[in-house]
């Protein structure tokens, strides 16, 4: 199981010369299918360039606590955060971040996130076997921090001894087991999944289609999280993208497809959760052979696609437990409420696609979620992954409670 797949790693690089390590663990976190962000210090880029990550990492460097696109970077980051990582960390940081003071992004990061924290020191011995730095190290490792390293070798200046940065694939696996520690346990053994994912694209002619923004990244989080708790997983998905290892992936690309697809798919599952952005309208009468521009401005008549969601609510079978999604930029609970109602599904996830850092594309996401029995359930920002897992809780919760209560009846 890849536990690092579609999950959000704040990067942090502290100023040593093994700042230059931190480019390896970033390839390797990203090669793994984690979506990267890396943190440096003002230290950090006298000895690697930001260019560097900019060019290799899932988004652009950051260094400022002030930053233009958004007020408050360090709570951003933390919260939408499933691990931070600090590779490597200097006796600075390490005994700032001990200390609870929070003097640039990456300490202000350190100090807001809740998410697990791996700690990866590189320093000369002396520094290492300093007892200050050795007392810090204790009250992280005490407070729950991950310490990974440091290893005895060469070190810069021709010296030798402990102090030296772990390797990136020692580095990168550490992360990895700490992910997978910190997931769910396997509460969804035994059920069977059927997630949409994606936008479908319907052709006007054979190199032309009506298409739409989504990006496939919430669907496939849902894949990934139903799947490392246990559950059978179907992924029905227009985008390229590999799903979760023993899933059944099912590529599909217009309205028609996945509503084919997930016909057959959902017949015997247990949960379906339909996260596609699927096309309202189609070309009534797609042309066979490409459209030409002398030919003038086409007429497009449009005819609607069938509504997957509905369908599937109409026909529900019996304890089949059905999510829709609802996109929205405007009066986002009343609009998700009507969905609720005209669809038969079960519960809603809403989201405003035109809020910050929320929606199409991004990693991160923010959304309500509207029940069967009225309840609406904010989820604060955070990464899909996690939006994924908290409605997943509440599902599976829900679930437990209403076989609990049939039990008693
Ligand atoms: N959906 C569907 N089939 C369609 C359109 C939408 O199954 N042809 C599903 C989506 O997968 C989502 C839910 O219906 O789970 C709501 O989709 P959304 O695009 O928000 O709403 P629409 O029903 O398309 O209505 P509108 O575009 O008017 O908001």
């Amino acid at each position: 199981m890849n536990s690092l797949a579609g999950r959000r790693i704040v990067l942090g690089v502290s100023g040593g010369i093994a700042a230059y390590k931190a480019v390896e663990v970033c390839r390797r976190l990203v090669d793994a299918g984690a979506c990267v962000i890396p943190v440096l210090t003002k230290g950090a880029t006298r000895f690697v360039g930001r260019a560097t990550f900019d060019a290799l990492a899932s988004e652009r460097v950051r260094m400022s606590l002030f930053d233009e696109d958004d007020p408050i970077p360090h709570t951003t980051l933390g919260q939408t955060a499933d691990c931070v990582v600090v590779a490597p960390a200097t006796a600075r940081v390490i005994g700032a971040y001990a200390a609870g003071i929070s003097s640039d992004l990456l300490t202000a990061t350190l100090i807001a996130t809740r998410a697990p924290v791996v700690v990866c020191p590189a320093m000369h011995t002396e520094m290492w076997e300093h007892p200050a730095v050795a007392a810090n190290i204790a009250t992280l490792a005490a407070r729950g921090v991950h310490i990974v390293g440091p290893e005895s070798g060469p070190l810069a200046g021709g010296d030798e001894g402990a102090g030296r940065l772990s390797a990136a694939a020692d580095i990168a696996a550490a992360v990895s087991r700490v992910l997978e520690a910190a997931s769910r346990p396997p509460d969804m053994d035994g059920l069977s999944v059927v997630v949409t994912a994606g936008g479908t694209r319907e052709p006007i002619d054979p190199v032309r289609y009506i298409g739409n923004r989504s990006s496939g990244k919430q669907g496939h989080a849902f894949a990934d999280e139903a799947a490392s708790r246990g559950a059978q997983v179907t992924i029905v998905t227009t985008v390229d993208r590999p799903g979760p290892p023993a899933a059944t992936v099912v590529r599909v690309e217009t309205a028609e497809q996945m509503s084919a697809a997930a016909a057959d798919a959902t017949a015997d599952a247990d949960l379906v959760i339909m996260a596609a952005a699927v096309a309202d309208f189609r070309p009534a009468d797609p042309a066979g052979v490409k459209l030409k521009k002398r030919d003038g401005v086409p007429d497009l008549p449009l005819e609607p696609t069938p509504d997957i969601l509905a369908a599937l609510g109409a026909s529900k079978p019996a304890g089949q437990i059905l999510v829709g999604f609802a996109a929205e930029t405007c009066d986002l609970a009343h609009n998700a409420a009507a969905k609720l109602a005209g669809k038969g599904a079960d519960y809603i996830v809403a989201n405003d696609v035109t809020a910050r850092n929320a929606g199409f594309a991004h990693d991160t996401n923010e959304v309500l979620v509207l029940t069967y029995d009225g309840r609406i359930h904010p989820i604060g920002l955070r990464s899909k992954r996690q939006v994924a897992q908290a409605v997943l809780d509440l599902v599976l919760a829900d679930r437990v409670a209403q076989t609990a209560m049939q039990e008693n009846q």
